[in-house]
C-alpha cells in the first residue's frame, strides 16, 4: 500500500474542522496510520516549503502555515498520493470540484485547509520531515 502526507493547515483547525477533514479522507479509502497536531515555527514553515522559495507567494504561505495549529498526517492506500489529491480538490478553491475538501471548506487560494504530497518522492521526503518511524502505526 502506498503511503502520502497530508496537512490539514491554520484556517481549517481554526474553525473546527479537523473531523470533517479526516472524515472525507476516510470516506474515500484512505487510513491514517499518524497523525499529531503541531504548531510550527516560521522556521520549520520555512524548511517543509523549501520548494517554493523564490516564489511570490513564499512569505505568505510561511506566515499563515506557523499561524496556528496543524495537523500533520499519514495516510495510506491503494495509490494513496493520487487518491488524497483528489480528495482535496484544486489549489485554488474557486477551481476545486463539487465535494472536495478545498471546494466545501477553503476559503482562498492561500488558505486553502489542506496540503497533500504531489509525488511518491516528495511524499517520502514530507513524511520523514515529521514523523519518526515509530511514530507511523500501519
Ligand atoms: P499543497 O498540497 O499545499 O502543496 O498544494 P498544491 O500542491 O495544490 O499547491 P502548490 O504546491 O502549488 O502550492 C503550495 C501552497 O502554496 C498552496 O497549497 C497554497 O497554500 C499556497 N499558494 C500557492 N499559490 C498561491 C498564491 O498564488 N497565493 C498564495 N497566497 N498562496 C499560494
Ligand atoms: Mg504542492
Amino acid at each position: 500500500l502506498e503511503r502520502t502526507f497530508s496537512m490539514i493547515k491554520p484556517d481549517a483547525t481554526a474553525r473546527n474542522l479537523t473531523g470533517k477533514i479526516v472524515a472525507k479522507l476516510e470516506d474515500a479509502g484512505l487510513r491514517v496510520v499518524a497523525s499529531k497536531r503541531v504548531w510550527m515555527s516560521r522556521k520549520q514553515a520555512e524548511g517543509f516549503y523549501a520548494v517554493h522559495k523564490g516564489r511570490p507567494f513564499f512569505d505568505e504561505l510561511c506566515d499563515f502555515m506557523s499561524s496556528g495549529p496543524t495537523v500533520v498526517q499519514v495516510l495510506e492506500g491503494e495509490g494513496a498520493i493520487l487518491k488524497n489529491r483528489e480528495v482535496m480538490g484544486a489549489t485554488n478553491p474557486a477551481d476545486a470540484a463539487e465535494g472536495t475538501i478545498r471546494k466545501e471548506f477553503a476559503t482562498s487560494i492561500g488558505e486553502n485547509s489542506v496540503h497533500g504530497s504531489d509525488a511518491p518522492e516528495t511524499a517520502a521526503e514530507e513524511i520523514a520531515y515529521w514523523f519518526a518511524g515509530i511514530e507511523i502505526v500501519g
